[in-house]
């Protein structure tokens, strides 16, 4: 039987870059982002409370950038632009549904959002808004997945969800080794540890470590999954 009673006070969505292209090779997917808010949607009806952070992969990675000869920094501060693009395409599917949001983002562009007070967002939260974290951190030379680890402990968030295409953590890359075994459970140690478990960068499980801030790592792509697992239910893997 379903509990219905979610598991988690308050949880931080970490969706990738890639997740809002749906499937395209680049850029932004309406249809899917619009898939995305409905998940967040039956999600938010068990009376969670939900901060999304989303990566900016799909429009532009810095790292990439950087490898092409850009200056580093600059290549950054344009993937953290990307998140905002993304950002404004959630909320704008959310909308589209009646779900309140309030997009944050780390550096100010106050005529498209409000800047991130910590406060604030904490308010937006209590008052059953999605609160959208663009930006990063609005510094360079950090990962998405890092921003997502800052936000979630200034946030007092309880867990990340780590959104991703496969169905948790694996001994192995699944689509590369078939004898990959899935993980329910590990410490967020072995995480750290592990060579082969490439869920998050090293930084950014290291915040969570040293914060002991658990991690849930589930598969986004099926329908009612993030609902599943705001209730507690064993979809994906719980790194605590
Ligand atoms: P409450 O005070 O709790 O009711 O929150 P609120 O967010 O509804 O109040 P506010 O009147 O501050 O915001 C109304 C709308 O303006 C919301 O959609 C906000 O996201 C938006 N908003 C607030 N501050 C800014 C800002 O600095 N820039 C932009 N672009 N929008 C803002």
């Amino acid at each position: 039987m379903i509990n219905e009673k979610p598991k988690y006070k308050r949880i931080l969505l970490k969706l990738s870059g890639e997740s809002m292209m749906g499937k395209k090779d680049f850029g932004i997917d309406p249809d899917f982002i619009f898939y995305l808010g409905n998940e967040i949607k039956e999600a938010r009806k068990t009376g969670v409370e939900i901060v999304v952070v989303v990566g900016g992969g799909n429009i532009f990675r810095g790292v990439a950038g950087s490898k092409e000869g850009m200056d580093r920094t600059t290549a950054d501060y344009m993937g953290m632009l990307a998140t905002i693009f993304n950002g404004m395409a959630l909320q704008d599917a959310l909308e589209r549904i009646n779900v309140t949001s309030r997009l944050q983002t780390a550096f100010e562009i106050k005529e498209i959002a409000e800047p991130f007070i910590r406060k604030r967002a904490i308010r937006h939260l209590e008052k059953s808004r999605i609160v959208i974290a663009g930006g990063g951190t609005g510094l360079p030379f950090i990962t998405t997945d890092t921003a997502a680890a800052m936000r979630a402990l200034e946030l007092n968030c309880e867990a990340i969800f780590k959104a991703t295409g496969v169905d948790g953590v694996y001994s192995k890359d699944p689509k590369k080794d078939k004898n990959a075994k899935k993980y329910e459970r590990i410490t967020l140690e072995e995480a750290f540890k592990s060579d082969d478990i490439g869920i998050m960068d090293n930084s950014a499980i290291d915040l969570c470590r040293s914060n002991t801030m658990s991690v849930v790592v589930f598969n986004i792509y099926n329908s009612g999954n993030l609902k599943r697992a705001v209730l507690g239910d064993n979809i994906g893997t719980l790194i605590e």
